[in-house]
């Protein structure tokens, strides 16, 4: 395949107009989202809260990607919770499943195209700060981006926002701030704190956990930073939260496993529906 038909395949895939036909399939539901809560591994019960009118198999949307790991379904809903219009995504794809970084982050260009205003992203976790225990939550007020790949590389096409992205305050200071607070109120173990996001899938070895402490990272993940860095591209408001599932590697003594996180998310989805309970209602930009 020559240099200029590679590229036009990636355009084909992933480019402007087939976001447009994604989003122009989303509203054929007579539904227009305002909020997107992204769910990362074992949270999919979070879905119980919303009072979805509309469920969309991720393979019936244009060009959207299908996921590939257990425990990330692949389905979008949409819906009212507590009156606010919101879109679900449950399961995402991540660039450990080989996918093209503008795979990754397609749903959200999709989904901001198809009128959201908001994103809520939340993954698992591996704790590092000393406050960052199994079960708590941490929600995002900076992150070191560590996967190696950018979304925003590649040919910029204007339509998408600056293609130079300036994320000082990449996380909202007024949803960190109701999220905090609305903690406080369920005394959910709550902290706020730097996230590292690496490329996985293996695990991190205790010598880069050791390596990232001393980098300011309080969590660690594979998710959620590419598809921040295309929001912020697009100017809207990002809140993204990490449940804790473990402690990452070589701070507990035992070695991680992918059930683990699984069975944590599926203990800590309730306080994370209860969490959003509360936040929903206050995104005063939402209308
Ligand atoms: N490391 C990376 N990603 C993770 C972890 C971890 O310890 N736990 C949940 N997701």
């Amino acid at each position: 395949m020559s240099r200029r038909s590679s590229t036009d395949t990636i355009r084909k895939q992933h480019g402007y107009e087939e976001a447009e036909r994604a989003a122009a399939y989303i509203a054929s539901h007579g539904f227009t989202p305002r909020v997107a809560i992204t769910l990362g591994s074992g949270l999919d019960e979070v879905v119980g809260r919303l009072n979805a009118d509309v469920r969309i198999p991720y393979r019936l949307i244009p060009h959207f990607p299908g996921t590939t790991v257990q425990g990330h379904g692949g389905t979008l809903h949409l819906g009212l919770w507590k009156k606010v219009p919101v879109a679900i995504l449950e399961g995402r794809v991540h660039c450990y499943e080989g996918r093209a970084p503008a795979s990754v982050v397609f749903p959200v260009r999709v989904l901001a195209l198809a009128g959201v205003q908001t994103f809520i992203f939340t993954c698992a976790a591996g704790g590092i700060a000393s406050k960052s225990t199994p079960g708590g939550f941490m929600i995002f007020a900076d992150h070191l981006h560590l996967q190696g790949m950018n979304p925003l590389v590649g040919v910029h096409d204007p339509r998408w926002g600056a293609q130079f992205v300036d994320l000082t305050q990449a996380y909202d200071p007024y949803l960190r701030r109701i999220t905090r607070k609305a903690a406080r109120k369920f005394r959910i173990p709550c902290f706020e704190g730097v996230y590292a996001s690496l490329l996985g899938p293996t695990y991190e070895t205790p010598a880069e956990i050791r390596a990232l402490k001393g980098m300011g990272a309080d969590a660690v993940g594979m998710s959620t930073v590419p598809e921040v860095m295309v929001a912020r591209q697009l100017k809207r408001r990002v809140l993204a939260i990490a449940t804790i599932s473990n402690r990452a590697a070589g701070l507990a003594g035992k070695p991680l496993s992918h059930e683990e996180v699984l069975v944590a998310g599926r203990k800590v989805s309730r306080h994370l529906a209860d969490l959003l309970d509360e936040v929903l209602p206050q995104l005063d930009k939402w209308k």
